[in-house]
Formats: C-alpha cells, structure tokens, sequence
C-alpha cells in the first residue's frame, strides 16, 4: 500500500482547478451544498503488481471514482469538485464503479453531464452500482454511454497501445444477481491479467474463482459515519458485508475497496473521508539467472 496524501478540496482550489482544466464553471441553478464547504478528498495512492502485464501498460495510472451518489445530500458543486480533482490526477484511465445517483432519476442526466468532462487517455469505464439499478439501470446506461463513458456490463474491453493490448472487465450488481463474471471475462487470452471493476466487494469469491488479478470496488463508503464505540453506518445497513475498506487479497486476487465520495443516508460522512484511490499498475519483475 503507498503513502497516503490528505488534500483538502476547498470552493477556491476548485474555481481556479476546474477553470485551468477548461470546466465550465456551475449552472447557476445549482446552489452549493451546506454540507460540503468542508468537504475533504483523500487521494491514496497504491501500486498494483500484476503477472504477465504487457510492457506497455508498466507505470499505467488509473484513477478509481465510486459512490458518487449524486442527490440532495451531494450537489452537482460537489460532483465537479470530484471531477476536477480526478484530472488533476492526469490518469492513463478512469474506472467508475457505480452508484452515480441515489434515489430519484432527476439526478442522472446531471451527473451524466458532469462526468462527460472526465479526462482520461485511454478511456473511462464504468459500472452500475446498486442504487443505480434501483433508480433505473437502462437510464443510467444510457446517459452514462453518451457522457462518452464505456458501460461494462457483464463485459470486457480492449485498450490498445504500442500494438499491445489490456483487458478491463466489468459486472453488474453483485446483490442484484445480475453479476455474470464467466460471461465477463468470455474471450480474454488465457495470459491476459484479468482486470475486474465491480460495485459490490461481495464478488471477492467468484473472482478468486476465476483467478481475477485485481478488484476495483467500492460500496461500503467505508463505513462512512464512523462514532466512538459504535459500529459503522454502513455494518448497521448492511451485516452481512465482510470488509470495509483498503486491501483485501484472496488466492491470486487482490481487491481495492474505495471509501467513495458521496453520502447517503445522512448527510455526513464521520471520520472517514471520500476517497480517490490512483493505482499505478507495474509489472512483475522476472528474475533473470545468470548463466555459467
Ligand atoms: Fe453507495
């Protein structure tokens, strides 16, 4: 696991960050939040060894947004303010890993619009999360589709460079039984790291099964409201979860869950910051022996 580096988001980085990126500045009928002028973003770096990575995806960034949970509790403000910190980032690729909206539709065509303005080199992939498939999975598809982002859906894609190639695969919902990862993963070279984003750290199991390399997850919002002596906002809503946040390695899988950026519930989030975890993907090393 690398350092981690606490970067505090404030209204007056944000105008001066999203203008040098060419942002438009908010539409004037979004008011910001009360709840966010304090509003921190950890970004964590971590390196992720992977076997058998092609060269030309050695020292890959890749900058990983979950639970963005666009809403009342979470202001189209906010949502750029994420977007901008993301940017600045510079990743090779972004991985969205679901729940863009919370409740209510109304907010997907906005968070659509706002996530349009990711800049990645390669691409953005994305996949639903719980909420999402409550609120309207076609219609999040959809809008998140022309936001030009591309929507794996019990899939994979290619990402090409130097005539090389890396898979990324995706998965709907765990907990909605719409998960197919054999499917997923259908056509990967049997060499090919298997690079999985999924919304619900619950597929640990099947993708220790079929020897995934890396999760991508997020859900749990790591807890999100954290009280002395009390158990998590999130172990309340949900007991059966197993784990929480950071690291989780099963066989030849290792999986990242992200703490996420939104809030749902309440609209706090209670020693436990939102999060934007930027992996760098590096090869394994081979020894070499020398010869007599
Ligand atoms: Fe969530």
């Amino acid at each position: 696991m690398g350092l981690l580096t606490l970067e505090s988001v404030r209204r007056r980085t944000f105008l001066k960050t999203a203008s040098s990126y060419g942002l438009p500045l908010f539409p004037a009928n979004y008011r910001s939040s009360r709840f966010l002028t304090n509003c921190e973003i950890e970004v964590s770096p971590h390196t992720i060894t992977l076997r058998h990575l092609p060269p030309a995806f050695d020292g890959f960034r890749i900058v990983h947004l979950t639970d963005i949970h666009h809403s009342k509790y979470v202001s189209f403000n906010a949502v750029y303010r994420m977007i901008a910190l993301a940017n600045r980032q510079r990743p090779d690729l972004v991985f969205l890993t679901g729940d863009y909206v919370t409740w209510s539709k109304k907010y997907i065509t906005p968070v659509a619009e706002a996530l349009r303005h990711l800049k990645a080199r390669y691409g953005v992939f994305g996949v639903l999360g719980n909420h999402d498939m409550r609120v309207g999975a076609e219609d999040v598809t959809q809008a998140l589709r022309w936001a030009g982002i591309e929507m794996l859906r019990n899939a994979s894609a290619q990402i090409q460079r130097f005539g090389q190639t890396l898979w990324v695969t995706g998965v709907d919902e765990y907990s909605y039984g719409q998960s197919d990862l054999a499917l997923a993963l259908k056509g990967l070279p049997p060499s090919a790291p298997r690079i999985l984003l999924a919304h619900n750290p619950e597929i640990i199991a099947e993708a220790t099964e079929h020897q995934v390399d890396f999760v991508a997850a997020g859900h749990t919002h790591g807890g999100q409201v954290k009280l002395p002596g009390l158990r998590s906002l999130n172990s309340l809503t949900q007991p059966t979860q197993e784990f929480l946040e950071g690291f989780v390695s099963s066989g030849r899988t290792q999986m990242y869950i992200s703490r996420g950026l939104g809030k749902v519930i309440v609209p706090l989030r209670v020693k436990c910051p939102a999060e934007i975890p930027v992996y760098t993907f590096k090869a394994v090393k081979h020894r070499t022996h020398p010869t007599a």
